[in-house]
């Protein structure tokens, strides 16, 4: 019985081995646009699919990003300003996308592009930062891909959505899951509406890496000026002590980030030149074997793993 269902399992794998590593033909034609190049995941895939042959359009938020980016790649991959909180930006930059691959369309959209500073309690969150986490992770993205989408049809190409883990299962991070939620809820959607046009949306959910996001000195500095700018009330009512253990819990979260970023970009990779992209794909070992499995549990059983060992408030009912 047992031996059944393990040779059950490995036909089931080996299938799936050997479904997913069909690759579509003439990648060296196909234009992908990308955003958020100027570090990270972006500027990591911008040089991988350069390397692999493809024609990358590269959106960075700055000039000096794009000019990094064009010094460590070939003459093929093109470089654009953007950014996504900007409609009129967006509208430039589409223009310049649809003149670059005129008649062939856009075979992949990867919007990558995206904030988390402050991580905070979302008591201690303000609504200017909120917005803005809102604006670039989410809304930006919405009007990207509605922007690209007639080019993106033409093509009957790819659009990969980068969320995070914390779209799947929100344990910390105030305002930036409600973004990554969104995400994921965007990607659904779209996926269902575009199934007759050939389209196909794939969700990356990293876990933790290493990145410009989660810089040490930058990422602690934005969590201590979110606390040391909340209302007093707010912060009598949570208490330093919380604070100080939040902040340290946070400072070795950061020192367990992976390095290994082409864990997400290998994802990315494969959602753009597979034949059979996967809808979801979990990248990092925390995803795939804390995050994941936890999302799956009660959740009253999930909150309790998540907060047993949280800080108390300081005024605490
Ligand atoms: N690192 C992680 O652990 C992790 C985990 C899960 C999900 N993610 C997601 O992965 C994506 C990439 O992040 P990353 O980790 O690679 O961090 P990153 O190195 O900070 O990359 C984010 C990129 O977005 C750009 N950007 C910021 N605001 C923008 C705007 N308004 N318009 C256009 N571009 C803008 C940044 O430009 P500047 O560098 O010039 O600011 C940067 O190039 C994000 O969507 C993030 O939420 C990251």
């Amino acid at each position: 019985m047992w031996l059944y269902l393990a040779a059950l399992a490995g036909l089931y794998y080996l299938l799936r081995w050997y479904r997913e590593r069909q690759v579509v033909s003439h990648l060296r034609d196909k234009y992908v646009f990308i955003t958020g190049c100027d570090s990270g995941f972006g500027n990591l895939l911008a040089r991988q699919l350069d390397l692999r042959g493809l024609r990358v359009l590269a959106a960075c938020l700055t000039e000096k990003g794009a000019e990094q980016l064009r010094a460590q790649t070939s003459d093929r991959l093109e470089t654009v300003t953007l950014d996504v909180t900007k409609m009129e930006s967006i509208a430039a930059a589409a223009q310049w996308v649809k003149e670059c691959v005129g008649d062939r369309g856009l075979w992949g959209l990867v919007n990558n592009a995206g904030i988390i500073d402050p991580v905070a309690y979302c008591e201690w969150q303000s609504t200017e930062d909120s917005l803005n986490i809102l604006k670039v992770n989410l809304i930006g993205l919405i009007q990207v891909t509605l922007s690209m989408l007639p080019l993106v049809r033409r093509a009957r190409g790819r659009i990969v959505n980068v969320s995070s883990i914390l779209g799947r299962i929100a344990s910390f991070g105030g305002v930036y899951c409600c973004s990554k939620y969104g995400v994921e809820a965007f990607s659904d959607i779209l996926r269902r509406e575009l199934r007759h046009f050939g389209v196909k949306i794939s969700i990356i959910e990293p876990g933790y890496f290493r990145t410009g996001m989660t810089d040490m000195k930058k990422y602690l500095g934005r969590v201590k000026q979110a606390w040391e700018e909340a209302p007093t009330h707010i912060k009598e009512s949570y208490g330093q002590q919380l604070f100080d253990t939040f902040y340290d819990s946070v400072k070795q979260g950061l020192l367990g980030c992976s390095t290994n970023l082409n864990l997400v970009t290998d994802c990315m990779e494969h959602a753009l030149t597979s034949v059979h992209p996967r809808t979801r794909y979990s990248a990092g070992w925390d995803a795939q074997f804390y995050f994941i499995p936890l999302s799956y549990l009660p959740t009253s059983l999930a909150d309790y793993i998540l907060t047993r060992s949280s800080p108390k408030p300081a005024q605490v009912v």
